[in-house]
């Protein structure tokens, strides 16, 4: 029941966020890594470092250099779930996708 499981996460995540976030115009940074520890960590590296658990899984430090981030907000808001096999379902707030793709570029320019 691991999705059940990241379902109830992803609730309270955002219950958190709703909580203590008021909409603001910049992404949360550290917001978008908690989502991606939440979501993604199981299958892709999400640090500054180290192997995606999946060898298949680009490690996020380098989406950059393959996609425009921006081209991925589309992607994300409608959720990713098409390109991804054994992705659990989930769909993120325009909020949500903001956070988490500044996260991804954080990456990128600290590299
Ligand atoms: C259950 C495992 C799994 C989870 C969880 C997962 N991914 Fe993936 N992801 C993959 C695999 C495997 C691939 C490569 C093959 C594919 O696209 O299906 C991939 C590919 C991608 C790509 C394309 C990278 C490229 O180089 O083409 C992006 C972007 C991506 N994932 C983002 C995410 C984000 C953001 C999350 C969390 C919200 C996430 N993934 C969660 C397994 C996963």
């Amino acid at each position: 029941m691991k999705s059940a499981a990241l379902r109830l996460l992803a609730g309270v995540c955002f219950a958190h966020v709703a909580a203590h976030g008021p909409a603001l115009a910049a992404p949360d940074i550290r917001a978008g890594q908690a989502l991606a520890q939440l979501h993604c960590a199981e299958c892709h590296a999400i640090g500054r470092s180290g192997r995606s658990s999946r060898p298949a899984a680009t490690p996020f430090r380098l989406i950059p250099q393959r996609y425009p981030v921006e081209a991925l907000e589309e992607a994300f808001g409608e959720g990713i779930t098409g390109s991804h096999k054994g992705m659990p379902d989930f769909a993120f707030s325009p909020r949500q996708v903001d956070d988490l793709l500044g996260y991804i570029k954080s990456l990128a320019r600290r590299r």
